[in-house]
């Protein structure tokens, strides 16, 4: 087990690139391998959850030519090309491979079974087998949690579904599934979530809607192979720009960020406390909007997050909490309880580290109020949670001693390099194995 020895650190000027986008690359190896011809991906992220999924498509016949560590070609099968894997399919630690992986799998002639590890086998599943199960796929489980059966053979068709919760997961399951359905599909979300599935859809040539929270799609279309540059991951520059905008005299630019509007709720919570960030050199990459995002030190006021950028933001929670943390007087959460289902329960998981730290924090079922003051040093647990590793870290360097943070293995999962990242920042994150 590896922990993360973090001591208070300075901040300067800096320029940092951070690794690229998760959910993007996920998608990319997914429509790449159901896609006609070859799919040129840059800007890969080569992480333990992107490489679960590459690894489970070679596993069903797919050729991924891997040139370096970021750059591709997925040969692509089409819709009906995968062949049966010899064994399970282990998706490590990631809910986005298993969730769209389902709603793929259900489509094909032979069943599959998908395992993760100790984390992804405790969170819920039920979300994405009942519109499967509505669709006529055939999936058992173990009581909603994996692993997953997915029984192939069984036709598809299409349906009119809202989603219970907001998650761009079922979403995009709902319509990878819907490709192999009769009919057009039509998904209603609560509230707007990531849309890179969409986006890339439409960049392979499929004819797909999306306005208004309403996504619908025509089953039985035939997507082309593209060329698909990923940006860097907004999610992991959060930390190095909480990092930035933490430290007494810092001026830090973070190159080629993805900025797509159903991602950047982070930005817009971060100013709405007082953070000084900017965007420049905004530009498309492909389907995707990019730009070099600006963050300079700032003095961060506590307040009433919105509860409407929650969707749009999802993944940012734990660092948020840490800013929150370290803002004047108290911030106050609402309508996060999706936070308790994901790598860990991360409301519960920050809590606890946060108290450790010295800061007091009132958890509620969906919320939590955090009164801002000064972080100790201390040893925390991540919880096996790479975001929950990666923003105790952050807190670290403004601890006012050093700060231990424990079983930070996981961080491969979404950011290979982060301790290298924020060194090159000026903070000193030493990866060491537990003694
Ligand atoms: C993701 C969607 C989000 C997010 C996850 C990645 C995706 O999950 O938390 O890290 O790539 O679609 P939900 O959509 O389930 O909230």
């Amino acid at each position: 087990m590896i922990d993360f020895h973090v001591e208070p650190s300075i901040v300067r000027q800096a320029k940092v690139t951070v690794p690229g986008d998760k959910s993007i690359s996920h998608r990319a190896l997914i429509l790449g391998s159901l896609a006609a011809g070859a799919t040129e991906i840059s800007g890969f992220l080569a992480s333990e959850d992107c490489l679960a999924t590459l690894t489970a498509f070679r596993n069903m016949g797919v050729r991924i030519e891997q040139h370096d560590d970021v750059t591709l070609t997925v040969n692509g099968v089409g819709l009906h090309g995968l062949t049966p894997p010899a064994k399970t399919l282990d998706l490590g630690n990631s809910g986005t491979a298993m969730r769209l992986m389902a709603g793929v799998l259900c489509g094909q002639s032979f069943d599959t079974t998908l395992t993760g590890d100790e984390s992804l086998s405790k969170r819920p599943m039920r979300r994405a087998i009942t519109p499967l199960e509505q669709m006529g796929a055939r999936i058992t489980s173990d009581d909603g949690k994996p692993p997953l059966v997915i029984h192939g053979g069984h036709r598809l068709n299409a349906i009119d579904y809202s989603l219970p919760v907001a998650s761009a997961q079922v979403k995009s399951c709902i319509l990878l599934a819907a490709l192999y359905a009769k009919g057009r599909t039509v998904v209603f979300e609560p509230a707007v979530t990531r849309d890179h599935t969409e986006r890339m859809l439409a960049a392979m040539g499929v004819d797909i809607q999306s306005a208004a929270g309403r996504i619908s799609i025509e089953g039985r279309q035939t997507l082309t192979g593209t060329r698909i540059q990923v940006p860097a991951d907004l999610s992991s520059a959060a930390f190095v720009m909480l990092a930035a905008i933490l430290a007494d005299d810092a001026d830090v630019l973070i190159t080629n960020v993805g900025v797509n509007p159903t991602r950047t709720g982070v930005i817009d919570i971060l100013r709405a406390l007082g953070a000084d960030v900017s965007l420049e050199n905004r530009q498309t990459l492909g389907h995707e909007p990019v730009a070099d995002i600006r963050v300079r030190s700032s003095t961060l006021r506590g307040g009433r997050v919105d509860p409407a950028l929650v969707s749009l933001a999802i993944d940012e929670f734990p660092v948020l909490f840490v800013a929150a943390a370290a803002a004047e007087g108290k911030t106050t959460f609402t309508g996060i309880g999706e936070l308790r289902v994901k790598e860990s329960d991360r409301i519960a998981a920050m809590a606890s580290g946060l108290r450790t730290l010295g800061i007091a924090i009132e958890e509620s079922d969906d919320g939590a109020i955090i009164t801002g003051g000064s972080f100790s040093g201390g040893v925390v647990e991540s919880l096996a949670d790479h975001r929950i590793a990666m923003a105790f870290a952050v807190a670290g360097s403004v601890a006012t001693g050093p700060v231990t943070v424990r079983d930070v293995d996981n961080v491969q999962t979404s950011f290979p390099g982060f301790s290298e990242i924020m060194s090159t920042l000026g903070v000193s994150v030493c990866a060491e194995q537990d003694a």
